[in-house]
């Protein structure tokens, strides 16, 4: 029997939400785009117009659509919980952007109202499903790389944000960026023992002000004994990157960024190519797939492909990596404890004492 399409509705339609309407539209098997609300009336209108689906003035309204399966969350990090809520109070499904929260509370809150109202909840961690950090991993699990001994990331962004408001709508650098990066690294090499983390505003000094950097460096040691750094600039300049190096003693990984064409320009004694601008053009087809999974998940009642304990666990080492960049550096022992909800960070010595 044809399986009916998953009902969804997006509620945020800025940068990242208009980019994932118009995936959903148009490039996700199963899936049916039924309307789009956000707090900005001029954007909800803009983003229904292109995408010839319904503009809801409100977003209560759009949660209680005819038949509505689940819901996309990508509204500013801060406001996720109250759609969170709402719609499970509805039984909808959750596709949410990361982090969950920018604090432990609404985090936990929001682990346990999905528990509660038994709906699937997917955590936005898209490069779970870039084809070459999944082929990597697969790598890395069939020991094609022998024991790992190292792990580099570098993530960074072409320009920062506008320092007027981020910091409350979206929360600092290691929490509302990094965290892509510290899910990463336990999804590929495991649990963290040690996370040192120095931040820095040299770019500018406006993010610095706000107790925020624009440029970070993490420095962890795995449970296995691995070593690994991770990069983050705001404002690298000439472009977005994201590649990846695992050494192991059979072999190492490395994940080259992308040309963004394979057009070169050649001329006396130089080669020029565009960069990639950001990151939707560097994971295009990560974007689809995560969503095309969270559909798949919802129609066929599967579980979720990226739990909402994954995004408690990567929020709390974010939490101890902004703890560590307070002390400058400062060196934490760290530790997975397993709670009701999933494995939370905490430092070691306040665990012991
Ligand atoms: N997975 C990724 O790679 C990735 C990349 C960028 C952003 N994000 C996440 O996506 C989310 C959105 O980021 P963005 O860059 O698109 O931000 P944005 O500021 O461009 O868009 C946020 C939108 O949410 C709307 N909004 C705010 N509060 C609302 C509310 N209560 N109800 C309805 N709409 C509301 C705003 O009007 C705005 O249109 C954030 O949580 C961010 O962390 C994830």
């Amino acid at each position: 029997m044809a399986r009916h399409a998953v009902r969804i509705g997006v509620v945020g339609v800025g940068k990242l939400g208009r980019f994932h309407a118009r995936n959903l539209r148009t490039s996700v098997p199963g899936a049916e785009l039924v309307g789009v609300a956000d707090a900005d009336p001029v954007r909800t209108m803009s983003v229904a117009e292109e995408l010839e689906v319904i503009g809801f003035p409100t977003v209560e309204g759009l949660l209680s659509a005819d038949r509505l399966d689940a819901v996309l969350i990508a509204t500013s990090t801060s406001r996720h919980i109250d759609v969170i809520e709402a719609a499970t109070q509805r039984g909808l499904h959750i596709f949410c952007e990361k982090p969950i929260a920018l604090n432990e509370e609404e985090t936990t809150r929001a682990l346990e109202l999905v528990e509660k109202a038994g709906v699937l909840l997917q955590i936005g961690f898209h490069r779970r499903f870039d084809r070459d950090f999944v082929d990597l991993r697969e790598r890395i699990e069939r020991e094609e790389l022998g024991r790992l001994y190292w792990l580099r990331l570098s993530h960074r962004d072409m320009a920062g944000p506008d320092p007027a408001g981020y910091m409350e709508l979206d929360g600092p650098l290691l929490v509302n960026v990094t965290i892509h990066d510290l899910d990463t690294v336990r999804w590929l090499v495991g649990e963290v023992a040690e996370i040192s983390v120095m931040g820095g505003s040299v770019a500018d000094p406006r993010y610095g002000e706000l107790g925020d950097y624009d440029h970070a460096v993490i420095t962890v040691r795995f449970e296995n004994g691995a070593l690994g750094v991770i990069d983050n600039s705001r404002c690298a300049g000439y472009g977005y990157e994201c590649s990846a190096e695992v050494v192991g003693s059979l072999a190492t990984g490395r994940i080259s960024q992308p040309p963004a064409s394979n057009l070169s320009m050649l001329s006396a004694g130089l080669e020029t190519r565009r960069t990639l601008a950001d990151h939707t053009a560097r994971h295009r087809e990560a974007y689809i797939a995560e969503l095309a999974a969270f559909i798949d998940a919802v129609a066929t009642g599967a579980e979720s492909p990226v739990p909402g304990a994954d995004g408690l666990t990567a929020f709390s080492l974010a939490q101890l990596a902004v703890r560590s960049a307070q002390g400058s550096g400062r060196h934490l022992t760290v530790d997975a404890e397993l709670s009701p909800l999933g494995l939370v960070y905490t430092e070691l010595d306040r665990v012991r004492s």
